[in-house]
């Protein structure tokens, strides 16, 4: 495999080396708003069916970079693969969202759990990123992806998706030690998940912290932020003589924002709740931050979203260390125009705050 990159603005921005422009990438980039993805997806029959083949989920990869200018590929998975692999059994309901067969919620179920062997049960995963490594040929750098432990086990004890976290809340009051089993069985499985990715060719990393916001603030660090330096603290960190940058993204975290930049990561995802201004200053020198704009802003027209953009680069202010993204995934209504005049708005206005 040919290491040549040929643009590398994402990875030298997460290191917080100079670039000629901020680089763009978008969080759901391959996904439902894009009609080729839906085509395809009703082509397969379903979301997991897309993620288990690799050349489909290599397809899927590649749409929104044949669309857009953008700087970096995310695969295309899941974070839920991890507890499937662990023996959980995940499916969608359609309309509903991720659902498990077997949901864990006490000592006798979490400790009966296998950290899975992922060499083998993740093997599509891997696959996947092989092909997209060799079909990318250098273009863009390829981002491989995981949940944190907390996000993961709030999945795994509640069952599906939730909105008071109920069981597992109880779960971290009744039974803080069982809970934390839980996690660091969850970190070693995705320790070895994010390296495996690293191994088949990933030149960055993200791990997903979907609901850590929801914790209360020693929780946060306890239940946490812990486990994600933990696995920061295992996770290969060079190959092929370039550093491999980990992103680490805590929605709703802001108010912790001093406290995360301590984990280990090159760099802090940020949710549109603050400003870049303000995490800029809270973090200093420590950390880049990728961010921030509010996902609705992309149902605002195209002049809106300029000023938007416009609105977010300022935040930054000039130098490198700023990745542009959404403070969340990209929802399924957005009309693709909106993206591209989100993404041609970066392109146009960021190289002033590279001179
Ligand atoms: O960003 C990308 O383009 C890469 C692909 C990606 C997906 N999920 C594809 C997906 C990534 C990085 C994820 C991460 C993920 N998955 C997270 C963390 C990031 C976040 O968005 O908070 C979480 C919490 C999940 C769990 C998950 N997967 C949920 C709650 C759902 C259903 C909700 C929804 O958005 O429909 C999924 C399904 C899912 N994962 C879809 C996609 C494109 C939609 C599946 C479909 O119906 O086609």
């Amino acid at each position: 495999m040919s290491s040549e990159l040929h643009n590398d603005r994402l990875l030298r921005a997460l290191l917080r080396e100079p670039v000629d422009r901020t680089p763009v990438w978008i969080m759901r980039q391959a996904g439902r708003y894009l009609p080729e993805y839906r085509e395809l997806r009703a082509q397969a029959g379903s979301f997991m069916s897309l993620c288990s083949n690799p050349a489909l989920a290599c397809e899927v990869t590649l749409q929104p970079l044949r669309r857009f200018p953008l700087d970096a590929a995310i695969l295309f998975s899941d974070i839920l693969t991890v507890p499937d692999a662990m023996g959980l059994g995940l499916y969608f309901e359609p309309g509903e969202g991720p659902r498990f067969e077997r949901p864990v919620r006490d000592a006798a179920a979490i400790d009966a759990l296998p950290v899975p062997d992922i060499g083998s049960e993740l093997r599509y995963v891997t696959d996947a990123v092989s092909l997209i490594r060799r079909e990318l040929a250098g273009q863009v750098p390829l981002i491989g992806f995981s949940g944190s432990p907390w996000t993961l086990a709030t999945y795994m004890v509640e069952g599906a998706s939730s909105k008071d976290f109920r069981h597992i809340k109880a779960l971290a009051y009744d039974q803080p030690e069982v809970l934390e089993r839980l996690l660091n069985k969850t970190a070693q499985a995705v320790t070895a998940y994010l390296n495996a990715q690293v191994e088949a060719g990933a030149q960055a990393l993200m791990i997903f912290d979907t609901w850590g916001g929801a914790l209360a603030h020693d929780a946060y660090e306890r239940f946490s932020l812990r486990f994600a330096r933990q696995i920061i603290e295992g996770l290969i960190r060079e190959r092929d003589g370039r550093r491999i940058p980990v992103v680490f993204f805590t929605k709703g975290g802001g108010l912790w924002l001093e406290q995360i930049a301590g984990c280990g990561a090159d760099a802090l995802g940020v949710d549109w709740t603050l400003s870049l201004s303000e995490a800029r200053r809270r973090v200093g020198d420590q950390v880049a931050l990728q961010g921030n704009l509010d996902p609705s802003v992309l149902y605002a027209s195209p002049h809106v979203i300029q000023a938007e953009v416009a609105r977010v680069l300022a935040e930054f202010g000039h130098g490198s260390g700023h990745v542009f993204n959404l403070g969340h995934g990209v929802h399924p209504q957005i009309p693709p125009d909106h993206v591209a005049a989100m993404i041609e708005a970066v392109q146009a206005q960021s190289p002033a705050y590279h001179e």
